[in-house]
């Protein structure tokens, strides 16, 4: 349980992926400091319940059906959240698919280009779309990358090479939008029970082997994320930009 509170009332932000695990633990936590949210995911069920969570607290937001790697749609996205709220402050760009296991010489092209069309092209179509409407009064963009961002985890390069895409991304693009009142930053997530991983971790009874990749001893909840991605929106965080933050109990460590 999170002992911040920020006081985002008035600002409107977008989640991508938000129907589920991570993203959804972040719309929900921008609606509770008050801000209005586009949940926008391809799950239309889970990004109904979504906005059900969150006017059942009191929150404000609607789903947009989207697919992160397709330009029309992002667009479209994007136009219909200033069209329902007037503005945009805040993007968690945080829409994600696990990739087939194989070394690089087995990964089928389809395959390459189906994880890296969501989750690098994905995050670059976002910040293509929403980018413009924060310049005339500012805003903060958190891409999710992951600790694959950082070090290697054969037999997942497509998700390993996007997520460091993502991160190389999110570097240069707050080199050139920092100076213009856009803050851009990353977050690296360590093992989180959601969705993604959950199906994995009872398939193939990987949980022991996970949390020994973990230093802290433990994998993580999907509301440890999203507490880093707000306080990277923050102004708490006002003088951080191009940052990859780890929130993965130390998983990048050895
Ligand atoms: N769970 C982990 O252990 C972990 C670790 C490191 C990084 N991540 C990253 O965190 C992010 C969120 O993942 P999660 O664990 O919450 O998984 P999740 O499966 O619960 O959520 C991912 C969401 O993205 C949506 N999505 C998939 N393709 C999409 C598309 N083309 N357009 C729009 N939405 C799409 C899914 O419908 C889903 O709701 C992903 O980028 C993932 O790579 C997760």
């Amino acid at each position: 349980m999170s002992q911040v509170t920020y006081d985002f009332s008035g600002k409107v932000a977008i989640v991508t992926g938000a129907a589920g695990g991570i993203g959804r633990a972040s719309a929900i936590k921008f609606t509770a400091a008050g801000a209005a949210v586009t949940v926008a995911d391809v799950n239309a069920d889970g990004g109904a319940e979504t906005v059900a969570l969150i006017e059942a607290a009191g929150g404000r937001a609607t789903f947009v059906a989207t697919d992160v790697a397709s330009s029309d749609s992002v667009q479209e996205m994007v136009a219909r959240t200033v069209e329902t709220f007037g503005r945009l402050d805040y993007a968690h760009n945080n829409a994600g698919v696990a990739g087939e296991e194989g070394s690089v010489a087995d990964i089928p092209e389809a395959e390459w280009d189906r994880v890296h069309g969501v989750m690098l092209r994905g995050v670059y179509l976002c910040m293509k779309y929403e980018i413009p409407h924060m310049l005339a009064e500012g805003g903060a963009i958190v891409n999710t990358a992951s600790g694959a961002g950082l070090i290697a985890y054969p037999g997942q390069s497509p998700y390993v090479s996007s997520k460091h895409g993502v991160i190389g991304l999110t570097k240069t693009a707050a080199m050139e939008y920092g100076v213009r009142g856009i803050r851009i930053n990353a977050v690296c997530p360590g093992t989180v029970l959601t969705p993604m991983v959950e199906t994995v971790i009872e398939e193939q009874q990987l949980e022991p082997a996970l949390i020994a990749l973990h230093p802290i001893g433990r994998i993580g909840t999907a509301e440890e994320v999203a507490n880093g991605a707000l306080w990277l929106c923050s102004d708490d965080a006002s003088f951080v930009i191009g940052h990859s933050l780890s929130v993965d109990g130390g998983y990048v460590l050895p």
